[in-house]
């Protein structure tokens, strides 16, 4: 029998479902999610399936160390303001989270990332060609999947991925003349992350039947509970625990990618900043060079003390008040509840 995922460890790693669900309104919608979660997972493994060993095995990889699952969540959530989890909501939600896992073995090339997961990234144990070919394997199948529903589906699908690409592509180059640097970055963040989280919010409302006009509210709510999202993911690329996070710690600033704790520490002018600014950049351009990662260990401790990770967290509370007054037009009950939880979590979250 194949392995599953350890379906214990869906989405209540950060103790995420015992936040969003908490209150005695919550319990039933809890159940239901749960039991979604579990149709996303024997889908997604069903749909992971390919003919050819080595295929699977490279697609099953990440898959199979888990994950937090927390688009098929937010689209199972969603759905319940229409008629529910259907079979359209359960192979909606498994195309995004496909599309997701894809993103990750591409991405972790792009980072040079050593670990995923808590394991190995694919590309340390196979290289960086069957890592790349094993996400684009993972995009024809989320396609496909879409397909099956339609035209707004594929549009969906489409419309999502071009974002989310273009997001990474820009983090890649960078700000250009004229740009400001933060406004650039956040923008950056919506694109690369905001736009699958939007894009899963969204299919739990297309998907379910639910009422039209619930669709730009609940995207504009994933865009930018997205963007908390992800500049958690920043304060926890310097977090010291790679235990909880799975993640090699400052991944990102070693190899030069600028996240936003670093990009707040570069608009300070006190002596102790511009010295610490100076010291991080050495290092990494030291590291490109070839020298040990490790000597960025004490300037990346010193910057998640900094003001400046205090301030990317304020900055993410701010995100994520955005998001939930993005609510306003769903009517008052548990989803609404619970998509205000989440939004409150995922900018208050360690893993
Ligand atoms: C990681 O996403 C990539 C980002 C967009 C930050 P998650 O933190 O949702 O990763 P998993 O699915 O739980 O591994
Ligand atoms: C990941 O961003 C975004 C996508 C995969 C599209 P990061 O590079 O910041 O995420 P982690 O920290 O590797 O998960
Ligand atoms: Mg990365
Ligand atoms: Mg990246």
């Amino acid at each position: 029998m194949t392995p599953s995922a350890p379906r214990s460890r869906l989405a209540s790693k950060l103790g995420l479902t015992d936040r969003i669900f908490a209150g005695p309104r919550s319990r039933r919608l809890l159940a239901t999610v749960e039991a979604g979660l579990d149709q996303v997972d024997d889908r997604l493994r069903e749909e992971l399936r390919v003919a050819d060993p080595i295929a699977d095995a490279t697609s099953r990889y990440l898959y199979e160390a888990g994950g937090k699952r927390v688009r098929p969540m937010l689209a199972l959530l969603t759905a319940q303001l229409g008629e529910g989890t259907t079979d359209e909501v359960v192979q909606g939600a498994t195309a995004l989270e496909m599309t997701h896992l894809g993103s990750l073995y591409h991405d972790d090339v792009m980072d040079a990332a050593d670990k995923r997961r808590g394991i190995p990234s694919a590309h340390a144990v196979w290289g960086n060609s069957i890592a790349i070919l094993t996400g684009d394997l993972l995009f024809s199948r989320a396609s496909q999947i879409m397909a099956r529903h339609g035209d707004r589906a594929i549009r969906l699908q489409s419309d999502t991925f071009e974002r989310l690409v273009l997001g990474q592509m820009h983090e890649t180059v960078g700000p250009q003349e004229g740009d400001d640097p933060v406004e650039f970055y956040l923008q950056v963040l919506s694109d690369k992350t905001g736009s699958l989280i939007a894009a899963a919010a969204q299919a739990g409302v297309i998907f379910s039947g639910a009422p039209a006009e619930f669709e730009d509210p609940i995207f504009t709510f994933g865009d930018k509970a997205g963007v908390a999202f992800q500049l958690l993911d920043d304060v926890i690329d310097l977090s010291a625990d790679p235990d909880e996070t799975g993640k090699v710690p400052g991944t990102d600033l070693r190899a030069g990618v600028p996240t936003m704790p670093y990009l707040l520490l570069t608009r300070r002018e006190d002596a102790a900043s511009t010295a610490l600014r100076v010291q991080i950049d050495e290092g990494v351009a030291r590291i490109a060079d070839g020298a040990d990662p490790e000597l960025l260990d004490e300037p990346l401790a010193a910057l998640r003390e900094h003001d400046a990770t205090r301030a990317t967290l304020d900055l993410a509370h701010a995100w994520s008040r955005e998001a939930i007054d993005a609510l306003d037009p769903i009517p008052d009950g548990p989803v609404r509840e619970a998509l205000t939880r989440f939004a409150q979590a995922v900018a208050d979250r360690s893993s």
